[in-house]
């Protein structure tokens, strides 16, 4: 998969570049593009944005830099900006633009895009109901999730499909040696060697985490009759 990245600030990109993502780019896994569009504006100052028709505070990017960058790259794939009005990226979103050849993600800055910018892209998205001063991070953390998901770039093949919302629930907790922390021991179960009650245990701490921190996800879920009567059990722990 080839990313391109059009950036006022190409220099903040440094966080995809090291640790395992880093690694993939090294090992070819995946390649990254990064382009900055002021590079392509014709007037001696090197505008990318001017004052907003009709008034009010603040600048806008123009399209004219932003269009001439999109029209230089020959592997376009699907246009990406990243923006607060967007739809709320999700797990399943990054599973999806992983299946593309191809991904182009347009960083704003100032005051947003000329409206005509949104015209040109595929998909305006947000990563959550708050604002920053740009797309940089945003374009980060979805680059990060969705690159993550291409084979060979996690250490161990079979996590990405047990984590968090991979089956609509939050993940169950872990634990690791030693068995007894100052006291705090860890649960009897996963120390017993019964996978069948090990694999029972986890579902239920996933249904648990996600009816305490994410109930909105279970309202979305069709549950087994298993599950209901694991719900009911959690419900019926938590009025204790
Ligand atoms: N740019 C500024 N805030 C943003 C957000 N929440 N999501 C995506 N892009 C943004």
């Amino acid at each position: 998969m080839k990313i391109n990245v059009l950036t006022l600030f190409p220099d903040m990109f440094t966080p995809l570049k090291v640790s395992m993502l880093g690694r993939g780019l090294e090992d070819g896994k995946w390649d990254l593009n990064l382009v900055n569009f002021r590079d392509f504006t014709s007037d001696v100052h090197h505008h990318v944005d001017d004052t907003p028709y009709g008034g009010g505070a603040g600048m806008v990017l123009q399209i004219m830099p932003i269009k001439k960058a999109l029209d230089s790259l020959s592997d376009k794939g699907k246009v990406i900006i990243t923006a607060p009005q967007g739809k709320t990226f999700n797990e399943e979103m990054a599973q999806n633009w992983s299946k593309e050849e191809n991904l182009t993600f347009i960083c704003g800055h100032y005051e947003g895009f000329d409206q005509r910018v949104y015209d040109l892209a595929d998909e305006t998205v947000s990563i959550g109901d708050y604002v920053l001063t740009g797309g940089e991070l945003p374009t980060m953390s979805m680059i990060d999730a969705t690159v993550r998901l291409l084979p060979g770039i996690l250490g161990n093949e079979a996590s990405p499909v047990e984590e968090s919302f991979s089956h609509g629930l939050l993940e169950y907790p872990q634990y690791t040696r030693p068995a007894d922390f100052e006291g705090q021991k860890v649960p009897e179960v996963l120390t017993s060697g019964n996978h069948q009650k090990i694999a029972q245990w986890r579902h239920y701490q996933a249904l648990k985490t996600t009816y305490i921190n994410r109930p909105d996800l279970l309202e979305n879920r069709e549950l087994s009759t298993e599950e209901k009567k694991m719900l009911a059990d959690v419900k019926a722990e938590l009025d204790q």
